[in-house]
């Protein structure tokens, strides 16, 4: 077989990473850098723009230097984002005109508020199927374009361009001839109407963000330009574009209405794929656009938990119960349930399905024979039954029932936790073999728009599951266990309101 690859930038929060996949969806290499996190005030997330851009060249190159390939034989690049950041630059230099505003950043929650006292929610819900909150990219637009000094003026102007962080990074690459966006990036920043697929212009009016800024609104896989050769000797063509959590429902193959993938990182973020129509929720979970392939376009509910895998980095950090994040499954398994210890970490409020900001960390039912052991098992299940709220919460909105959910992300290795979503959930959790579903995704996508894979089904041949773990225990007793988890919720949601 002849030796050709997909190149895959996943541009994430905290790192910039290139994976190089062959032919049967394999990883070649991998190369890595972190980042600077800035916060110049509480609440207050900032990346420096051309350092994203520089890490994500670095780790191209390494990849590319590290597996010995020549530059030709690397068919495609997909591009896979952190999703909503906000990068506005000048479109003569090139050069950004502020930080990039984090999609964590929280300093327009304010400025939501009064959109949202306008009574602008349900029109906006309507057209986006998102929530009026800062963690989008609008409200960090119009607070760029306020507070640096001229911005206003320049865009009005024309002189200055905005873009998700894979607009950014395919303008570089291409060496600023290109402006473009995915459907599934465009669709988090409350601007792209979901129904006609395009910029909105009442949205636009209501954000006072001009059309001028705005990327050309593109497919999930076409192809969108090539790499300059100011980057290496070869146009490389830039093939796929989806945000992360998009593209891991892609890798996962969740392709048919009703799959569902959840990842468990810092947080855990679940996707329910639901055709071809977008649904608006009733349980306050937000409407995506999970990719458009040629002319075939899927939606996505989507619900994300804030405090996932960081519950266990609080075990460690803080309580100092564990000294490693891998020695909590033995912790949590060395008791046989968790002794009646509910622990609800909404250490940052409670995200979907509860929306609560106030909400903070509870543990409830402690006795005199509490110990470290159920603490850490109270914990790990947290993950699951807030995993669970999420997914009942997609199906009472789709009517989806849910047959499987396909799992990625570190804590995907604790067999413990998989085993008790099984079992919470009564449905069957698939872990994959190769866990790097983001990159896969936006590999796949970059992948079938330049013929280096034919179709679905070839993809769907190439992913192949690690371990099934089934439910094994009785519906009756998680009754009694989510009713508990019910009254631990309630219980954090009171503390913030009394
Ligand atoms: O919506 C935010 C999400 O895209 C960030 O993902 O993996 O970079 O934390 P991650």
């Amino acid at each position: 077989m002849k030796k050709e690859y997909i190149l895959s930038l996943d541009q994430g929060t905290t790192s910039s990473r290139a994976i190089l996949f062959n032919h049967n969806g394999e990883i070649v290499e991998v190369a890595q850098k972190e980042f600077k996190q800035i916060y110049p005030k509480s609440g207050w997330v900032e990346h420096d723009a051309q350092e994203i851009w520089s890490t994500q060249l670095a780790v191209m190159t390494e990849a590319i230097a590290k597996a010995h390939v020549k530059l030709d034989s690397i068919k495609g690049i997909g591009i896979t984002n952190q999703r909503e950041t906000t990068i506005v630059w000048h479109r003569k230099t090139g050069k950004p005109i502020y930080n990039a505003i984090v999609w964590q950043d929280r300093r327009t929650a304010d400025y939501c508020k009064s959109i949202a006292e306008r009574g602008l929610d349900t029109l906006i819900q309507e057209k986006t199927g998102l929530l009026i909150d800062a963690y989008f990219s609008a409200s960090k637009i119009n607070w760029i374009l306020d507070n640096v000094e001229g911005a206003r003026r320049m865009a009005e102007n024309g002189e200055l361009a905005f873009g998700t962080v894979d607009s950014w990074l395919v303008y570089n690459l291409t060496n600023g001839e290109k402006h473009v966006t995915d459907v599934s990036n465009a669709s988090r920043t409350l601007l792209l109407n979901i129904n006609t697929l395009e910029w909105d212009q009442e949205l636009l009016d209501i954000f006072d963000v001009p059309q001028s800024m705005l990327p050309q609104v593109a497919s999930s896989s076409e192809l969108y330009g090539h790499t300059s050769l100011e980057i290496g000797n070869v146009n490389i063509p830039i093939a796929g574009i989806a945000g992360d959590q998009q593209a891991a429902l892609f890798g996962q193959l969740c392709t048919e209405e009703g799959m569902v993938k959840n990842t468990y990182g810092t947080g855990c973020f679940l996707l329910m794929n639901i055709g071809n129509k977008p649904v608006i929720s009733k349980n306050k979970l937000v409407t995506t656009v999970a990719w458009k392939i040629g002319n075939d376009v899927k939606y996505a509910l989507e619900g994300s938990i804030f405090i996932g895998g960081a519950v266990v980095q609080w075990l460690r950090d803080e309580l100092g119960i564990i000294k490693k994040s891998s020695e909590v499954e033995a912790l949590a398994t060395s008791v046989s349930d968790s002794n009646g210890v509910y622990l609800v970490p909404a250490f940052s409020g409670l995200g979907a399905p509860h929306w609560n900001a106030n909400a903070r960390g509870t543990i409830v039912g402690l006795s005199r024979g509490s110990k470290d052991a159920h603490i850490a098992r109270a914990a790990l299940e947290s993950i699951a039954y807030q995993t669970y709220d999420i997914l009942k919460a997609m199906e009472n909105d789709s009517t989806n029932k849910i047959q499987e959910v396909r799992v990625d992300g570190g804590a995907t290795r604790n067999n413990f936790l998989m085993q008790f979503q099984a079992d919470i959930v009564q449905t069957k959790v698939i872990r994959p073999a190769i866990t790097e579903t983001t990159a896969m995704g936006a590999a796949f996508l970059a992948g079938l728009a330049v013929g280096f894979w034919k179709d679905i089904d070839e993809l769907k041949s190439l992913w192949k599951e690690d371990k099934t773990f089934s439910q094994s225990t009785d519906s009756s007793k998680n009754k009694e266990l989510l009713r508990e988890w019910k009254r631990a919720t309630e219980t954090a949601k009171f503390w913030a309101n009394y």
